[in-house]
């Protein structure tokens, strides 16, 4: 006999062979006993978790021929359940909106569907991936279950029920599905294992349940190639090369590092990974899972039944979740998402890669701004470089201060009283958009690792930036400009009247702009766009003109509390004052 896919040999037929979904199979049951029968049935959730297998069982009982009316047990023997189970009943038809999306389909089924059952009880028809049906095509199928006749029933399966239209969904009983519980698929794998003479020992099966990832269709999809490429003998290790996930206790021993603040070490595992076949957005996957684990394990316990993962697993979590705050666990979640989400659309997706891993490696000492200038001791101090064995965040003793602290509120407000204020942003490449009506530019010292003055190599950068968030236009307007860098402001000629720019320049597109310099530059940088246009008319209109020499706007920057503090934190210097006033 030929081989029969896993998943297909082993689809349960009895609503008690379904795992998982109690919720589901004891309301269908219940209402089958007390022959309640509605004419649509929307089932909803991931995919390979038992919709089709429900509907399929649900069929069988509405239709068995060894009962007298629909049996929440049906025989599983007689023609009806036969041919449900093969998929070749006539009065079962199963339609699969993927490739069958067209009105055309459906109004032929309302055709049919006027005509009685061939043979058996009901009409039933399963409309698989039943999000994709069609919108004229969903009208059709509202006028039938409008007014349905006595005999006709619907399933609908879907991984989308948002998509289908509130007018069919409150004319259904919807059913949503539990993604499978990881100890469930563990354990239907091991007896499905069982079954078929295969050995596979408990880690090999929670990798298989991982790989997974909550479906069990594909968990055994994973396992049938597995037997294919591995034998009767399955391995953790066997089944990780082949679907080429990596061993979590790579991603502990890079949390080490991050932890112990070793750049390089981590980059040279990273370099490891690549070197053996990883790929990068592969692998950050897995990391970004991992972790989501480790915060999970942190908030909420390594126990907590919020992880979905072996006991080796969730030992390997609470191991490292120790390690770290809460706050930072939560900024190396969001530091890899983004990676994880840049990498998906960039050429140097390792870069990226490398980029992520070593902002997650300084994210421990990089503070909340707001909590620098408010001079509030920070429950998490940035660590010391020079010591770095020391491993849980604590708070470290400030240096006494002699000056009451400003708040950020009141120097907001003075700031405010004096229409006046500075620009500043955290350190990294976002600039905000200034407030005021003038702006001073409070500038750090440039990091050692400045990496390019170049306004050609940073114009690239934000048409580069521009066109990846879909500002085509501007951005082929940008890609004409002439660049000229000075004192951290990038200026941008570009050939068209002011009017223009000023359209074209979005406060969405300066942002980007600002940041896509800033990361080409290593430092903050404002852009300034210009219109070339104009200029040739002796009537050059910049968005916002640099008055560095006006001395009373420099002094009054240089009193302002904000100003002063960064100076204090950071030993910033004021390079340039900007008059917003002057763009009107
Ligand atoms: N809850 C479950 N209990 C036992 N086996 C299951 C369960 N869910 C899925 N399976 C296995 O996975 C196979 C596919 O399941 P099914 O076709 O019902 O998934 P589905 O939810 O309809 O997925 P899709 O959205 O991809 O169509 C089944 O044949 C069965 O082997
Ligand atoms: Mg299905
Ligand atoms: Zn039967």
């Amino acid at each position: 006999m030929a081989y029969q896919v896993l998943a297909r040999k082993y689809r349960p037929q009895r609503f008690s062979d379904v795992i998982g979904q109690d919720h589901v199979t004891r309301t269908l049951k219940n209402a089958i006993e007390q022959q309640r029968i509605a004419h649509g049935y929307i089932f909803s959730g991931h995919r390979g978790i038992g919709k089709t297998t429900i509907a399929r069982i649900l069929a069988m009982a509405l239709n068995c021929r060894s009962a007298e009316q629909p049996t929440p047990e049906p025989c599983g023997v007689c023609d009806s359940c036969v041919e449900v189970r093969a998929g070749s009943s006539v009065d079962v038809i199963e339609i699969d909106a993927a490739t069958n999306r067209g009105i055309d389909e459906i109004r032929e089924l309302r055709e049919a569907a006027r005509y009685r059952p061939a043979r058996d009880r009901y009409k039933i028809y399963i409309l698989d991936e039943a999000h994709q049906i069609t919108d004229a095509a969903f009208n059709a199928l509202l006028k039938t279950l409008e007014e349905p006749p006595s005999h006709i029933i619907f399933m609908m399966a879907t991984t989308a029920p948002e998509d289908i239209p509130q007018t069919i969904r409150s004319r259904c009983q919807h059913f949503s599905f539990h993604a499978v519980k990881f100890d469930d698929i563990v354990g239907q794998l091991a007896s499905i294992a069982a079954k078929e003479n295969i050995q596979a020992d408990e880690q090999a099966l929670a990798v298989l349940a991982e790989a997974g990832d909550g479906s069990m269709r594909d968990a055994l999809s994973i396992m049938d190639q597995a037997i294919a490429c591995c034998g009767t003998t399955l391995t953790a290790e066997g089944i990780r090369g082949l679907v080429g996930n990596i061993g979590s206790e790579v991603l502990e021993e890079l949390m080490d590092t991050v932890n112990r603040s070793a750049s390089e070490e981590a980059l040279r595992l990273l370099d490891r990974l690549m070197t053996e076949g990883q790929n990068p957005a592969h692998f950050s996957r897995q990391f970004v899972r991992f972790l989501r684990n480790i915060l999970v394990a942190k908030v909420a316990g390594e126990q907590s039944p919020v992880l979905q993962i072996s006991a080796d697993e969730r030992a390997r979590a609470g191991r490292v979740a120790q390690q770290f705050s809460e706050e930072d666990l939560a900024r190396f979640l969001q530091i890899m998402l983004r990676t994880h989400d840049e990498i998906g659309y960039r050429q140097e997706q390792r870069f990226h890669l490398e980029l992520g891993v070593m902002k997650l490696v300084h994210a421990q000492r990089i503070l909340p701004l707001e909590q620098i200038l408010s001079g509030v001791t920070p429950s998490a101090a940035p660590k010391n470089v020079s010591s770095p064995s020391n491993s849980s965040p604590r708070p470290e003793p400030q240096p006494q201060r002699t000056k009451p602290a400003v708040s950020p509120f009141e120097a907001d407000r003075q700031r405010k009283d004096r229409g006046f204020g500075p620009e500043m942003s955290e350190p990294g490449p976002v600039t905000p958009e200034p407030t005021s009506s003038a702006t001073a530019v409070a500038v750090a010292p440039e990091p050692a690792a400045s990496k390019t003055e170049d306004a050609g190599i940073m114009l690239g950068q934000i048409v580069t930036e521009l066109e990846n968030a879909e500002h085509r236009t501007v951005a082929d307007t940008l890609a004409a400009a002439t660049a000229n860098f000075e004192n951290g402001v990038l200026t941008l000629t570009v050939a068209q009247p002011a009017a223009m720019v000023d359209l074209l320049m979005s406060p969405e597109v300066k942002r980007l702009a600002n940041a896509a310099a800033g990361k080409a530059a290593g430092r903050n940088v404002r852009v300034n766009f210009v219109s070339g246009a104009a200029a040739k008319n002796g009537s050059a209109t910049q968005i916002a003109r640099p008055v560095s020499n006006g001395a009373g706007a420099r002094s009054r920057a240089a009193d302002d509390p904000v100003v002063r503090r960064m100076q204090e934190k950071f030993g910033a210097e004021i390079r340039t004052v900007i008059d917003h006033r002057s763009r009107n």
